[in-house]
């Protein structure tokens, strides 16, 4: 059997840089302070970090807005620091990759300060550029409308005029990231070539940024009615249109195998990509055949979790049937846009432990939020006060109605400093003032006293990554369901060349007890979870891997 690549049996760790470590006490975490930080990660167990952008940004959407892809924002420190981070990542024997930011710029990039210069400067086709059509019959007389119906993904039309051209430009997002002109073909070489840039300094690959809107309609036709007023996970459809000419193109699948032939040129490197559309689209970004395209792709519909054995059965079964062998599934369930997964948990430890335990033994590459190793939470933050740009558009609708639908609008709220440990600012930082407020449950949420604590969701945590780390059967091997278990049971076996490997965890809050022959157990979550006489008992909430008879795990 050909040895899967690297990229496919890893295990991705989340740094989101501002909230990390602050080692210079301006109150912002930075490049030095991940540095300081890497024997934390490698202690853990994860094996790839990806950061969150650090690139030179005036931050009005925390860094995912570039002026300049080449050079580091000045608070992260300097460029020198981001090679040192690769280097001392490497010298761990871990992976670390960057996140692209492709689809656009922020507004203060040279090349858009020059494109929106003039209709004719050398850059003048390097964004997505519109001619207002002339007012149709019945329209207000010198009323000019936007170029077409597009919607941006935040709400709202997304084109935004400029008057020394007296045109639009499109952003897909926010109004101060214009969407780069994928068809022109100097732009795409010269994002390729940034891309080649980073991989020439080592990086091991990128995490890409709303990879499915690089390319919109070369037609710019109009996108038809839709009834659904807010996006989904599986559906990126919203504000009452369609989102057929805007997301999902042909053109950006075939991007997809283009970016990865160019990586390939380093050997093999990880595109994680972000795409919303449900597991076809994802499918179509790795590849319909082979894996040729992206070698990971984000599964968000994930997110919406409901913590029963029913739902992750059927949501392994059908990542199954879309992602076999040789595509691999990841398996996520927060990031610096959604909620704090514990949130569904109603900050429940012990069912986050479970979670936990699935999403590291599962067939897939697991992918951790920071601070979700030791159950952060979300942190309740004012609209008017936020530095995220989203709360402030959606600042008119009450915020109980976000909450009930459920919606982290306000990306604040998950993006608080690491809680290190119960002194001052969480150990996070020695500023008077942190860039974000520390979530007030510091003093007990904190990654000293987890680590003191045997029974922690930090200490599963470790002890589960050490688990995948040794058994080939849970890296790469295939997996099946086991039928006959109790109901709000969930079984899966792994298997691999070598070994075998069961994972059983019970969903329900009673007691469980079935027949299964165990001689051993390799793993528990509770001390309450047995085996005896080929039977085990599972407590409520309770979760193990045995070690099966016929095993040899
Ligand atoms: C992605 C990022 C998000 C950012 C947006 C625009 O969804 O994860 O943080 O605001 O793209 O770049
Ligand atoms: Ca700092």
């Amino acid at each position: 059997m050909p040895t899967s690549p690297w990229y496919h049996k890893t295990s991705i760790y989340q740094i989101y840089p501002r909230s990390f470590y602050d080692s210079n006490g301006d109150g912002i975490g930075d490049i030095q302070g991940i540095i300081q930080k890497l024997d934390y990660v490698k202690q853990l167990g994860f094996e790839t970090i990806w950061c969150s952008p650090f690139f030179a940004s005036p931050q009005a959407d925390s860094g995912y807005d570039i002026s300049n892809y080449t050079d580091i924002a000045p608070e992260y420190d300097a460029s020198s620091d981001a090679l040192q981070l690769i280097e001392e990542v490497h010298k761990r024997g871990m992976r670390i990759v960057f996140d692209m930011v492709m689809n656009h710029t922020s507004i203060e990039h040279s090349w858009f300060e020059e494109s929106r210069s003039s209709r004719d400067n050398p850059k003048a086709d390097w964004y997505l550029w519109r001619d207002s059509p002339l007012p149709k019959l019945g329209e207000g007389l010198g009323v000019r409308g936007k170029p077409n119906n597009w919607q941006s993904m935040t709400g709202g039309s997304g084109w935004h005029y400029v008057q020394e051209r007296n045109q639009y430009y499109w952003a897909s997002f926010l109004p101060f990231q214009p969407d780069l002109n994928y068809r022109n073909p100097e732009v795409k070489r010269t994002m390729l070539d940034t891309v080649r840039f980073w991989l020439g300094k080592g990086v091991d690959g990128f995490r890409l940024d709303i990879f499915n809107v690089i390319f919109k309609d070369a037609e710019f036709r109009d996108n038809p009615f839709s009834f659904k007023f807010l996006p989904t996970e599986t559906d990126p459809s919203a504000f009452f249109q369609e989102a057929k000419y805007t997301i999902n193109q042909p053109e950006s699948y075939e991007f997809a195998r283009e970016l990865r032939s160019v990586c390939d040129e380093f050997g093999e490197k990880l595109l994680l990509g972000e795409v919303s559309g449900g597991r076809s689209v994802i499918r179509k970004f790795m590849g319909a055949q082979k894996n040729d395209g992206l070698t990971l792709v984000f599964d968000f519909e994930m997110m919406n979790f409901e913590f029963t054995a029913d739902y992750f059965r059927e949501l392994i079964q059908s990542i199954e049937t879309y992602f076999p062998n040789p595509f691999m599934p990841v398996y996520v369930f927060s990031n610096h846009d959604r909620a704090r997964s514990i949130r569904r948990l109603g900050n429940d430890v012990r069912k986050a432990k479970m979670l936990h335990l699935l999403q590291l033994t599962v067939r897939g590459v697991p992918c951790m939020y920071y601070g979700e190793e030791i159950g952060m939470t979300n942190l309740k933050l004012p609209f008017a006060a936020a530095l995220d740009p989203i709360p402030h558009k959606f600042k008119s609708i009450p915020r109980f109605i976000f909450d009930l639908l459920g919606m982290t609008i306000n990306r604040d709220e998950v993006r608080t400093p690491m809680q290190w440990d119960a002194s001052r600012n969480a150990g996070f930082s020695s500023a008077e003032k942190t860039w974000l407020p520390v979530n007030p449950n510091y003093e007990t949420i904190n990654v000293e006293s987890e680590d003191k604590n045997d029974g922690s969701l930090l200490d599963a945590i470790r002890a589960l990554l050490k688990i995948r780390s040794e058994h080939t059967a849970l890296r790469g091997g295939s997996l099946e369901l086991i039928d006959g278990l109790p109901d709000d049971v969930l079984g899966y076996r792994r298997r691999s060349e070598e070994e075998e490997i069961s994972v059983l965890l019970n969903f329900g809050k009673s007691e469980k007890h079935f027949q299964f022959k165990s001689e051993d157990c390799i793993f528990r979550l509770s001390e309450q979870d047995d085996w005896k006489n080929g039977e085990i008992k599972l407590s409520g909430y309770g979760g193990m891997i045995p070690r099966d008879c016929f095993s040899q795990a």
